[in-house]
């Protein structure tokens, strides 16, 4: 654990690349997997958190060839994986247990799932419910009322289900939709609050009968999923997010961020920094490389001196990941921001509520909490200047690139405990940073 020091500011301007996008890359391989024929994944993102994912699928019998920045995945039809030899572990991966869960609810054989120390801390009733509701039998850790991993999943018959998401959450809505995949009937999944749409984008490449109605997907099992031969993973706008609030932030400071995912599922904060008076211009990519359709193109933000705003509870699925930033950017705002109903941050790979108060408050921050019943507001009155201190990054890789992004822009040294964790989703963010630096 080596901790990091972040003492010379200097003033960010230049053309960047992010890694492709977590999230699609997930969806893409698992997919893929269950698919018939071989599907080429382009700009394919190696990091812990994609790893995972491959890893699980190779122990589930997947042929997966690397090959630089793309890989080739053998797929083997939705009925076609293989019992694993041991205990499947998916490290940190919140994304990788709860889809593979769905995917493994509907296979002829019990798989044991075993999880990292931050990930064995995050509920996984969520998608046990929904997954038992259409006949998956699963065992897991109980403590109180929630469920934790290690998990073990014995495969059914599975019936289709109409489910209603309680929590806003595109991995629940993902996991209900795969396991629909090897169901009885149709599945629905009804969301009140709309979260990303890269499952139902995806199977719709692959061929899968899937509609959506205003709130509902309905998804149809009657359809083999067919590789359309390749898929375009686009820049990921979460690792992107951390330059675009830098550059909104930093004087002097122009970044463009070239072929990032405009999903308007994750665009949130676009919407709320522009909200916040900054700069950013979207240059959409017209031809659609994507199969799967997602929108992308290039980000270029400029800085300007930004004001509060307030982040309703509807916009927060659109940027969830991103509310630790968009913290960092609401300190350097002028007046108030409110983020509204931001309780989920408690049950990512750290409570971000208590990481971001911790760290925010240490640098100058004026930042607190709101509770109102079960709902959780964070206020932030921006103090338009924060300063270096000693920081942690409580093993969560958005924590820490948030924290290296405030501390660039902050007066003074600040040093952060330990930053290893950022592999899990960006192995070359001080590179990408350091590329920055005005020769
Ligand atoms: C993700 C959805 C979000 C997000 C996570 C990735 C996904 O989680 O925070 O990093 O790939 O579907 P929830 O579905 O729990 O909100």
């Amino acid at each position: 654990m080596t901790p990091f020091v972040v003492k010379k500011r200097f003033i960010p301007r230049g053309k960047i690349k992010v890694p492709g996008d977590k999230a699609i890359a997930h969806r893409a391989l698992l997919i893929s997997a269950v698919a018939g024929g071989v599907t080429v994944i382009k700009n394919f993102p190696l990091h812990d958190d994609s790893k995972a994912t491959l890893n699980a699928l190779v122990a589930l019998g997947v042929k997966i060839s690397p090959m630089s920045n793309q890989i080739s995945v053998c797929g083997r039809g939705i009925h076609g994986l293989i019992k694993p030899r041991k205990p499947i572990f998916v490290n940190n991966s919140g994304t990788t247990l709860r889809l593979l869960l769905g995917l493994l609810a509907g296979q002829d054989f019990k798989t044991k799932l075993t999880a990292g120390k931050y990930l064995n801390l995050r509920p996984m009733s969520r998608v046990n419910i929904p997954l038992r509701l259409m006949g998956a039998r699963i065992i897991a850790q109980n403590k109180g009322l929630q469920e934790y991993p290690p998990i073990i999943i014995s495969g059914n018959k599975l019936k289709g289900i109409s489910y209603s998401l309680p929590v806003a959450s595109a991995q629940v809505k993902s996991a209900i939709l795969l396991a629909g995949l090897s169901a009885k009937g149709k599945t629905r999944v009804i969301e009140k609050v709309a979260t990303r749409d890269h499952t139902e984008r995806m199977l719709k490449a692959y061929g899968a009968d899937i509609t959506i109605r205003k709130n509902s997907i309905i998804l149809n099992p009657g359809k083999n999923l067919v590789s359309p031969g390749e898929i375009y993973i686009p820049g990921d706008i979460s690792s992107a997010a951390f330059f675009i609030t830098l550059a909104a932030i930093a004087p002097g400071a122009k970044i463009t961020i070239c072929g990032v995912s405009l999903n308007p599922g994750r665009i949130g904060i676009i919407h709320v920094l522009k909200r916040m008076r900054a700069k950013i211009k979207l240059e959409y990519t017209k031809k659609s490389k994507t199969k799967s359709k997602e929108p992308f193109g290039n980000i270029i933000v400029n800085y300007s001196k930004l004001k509060g705003t307030v982040v309703n509870s509807l916009e927060i699925p659109s940027l969830i990941d991103e509310l630790p930033v968009l913290m960092v950017a609401a300190s350097f705002a002028q007046g108030k921001t409110i983020f509204k109903a931001v309780g989920e941050l408690r049950v990512k790979e750290a409570d971000r509520i208590n990481s971001n108060v911790m760290n925010l408050s240490r640098m100058g921050a004026d930042i607190r909490v709101v509770k109102t019943g079960n709902r959780e507001d964070i206020v932030i009155n921006g103090v338009c200047a924060l300063y270096g201190a000693e920081l942690k990054s409580f093993g969560d890789h958005r924590t820490a690139m948030s924290m290296v992004v405030a501390a660039m822009v902050a007066q003074g040294q600040s040093r952060i405990d330990d930053i290893s964790c950022i592999n899990k989703s960006f192995p070359g963010f001080l590179a990408t940073l350091n590329s920055l630096m005005k020769r």
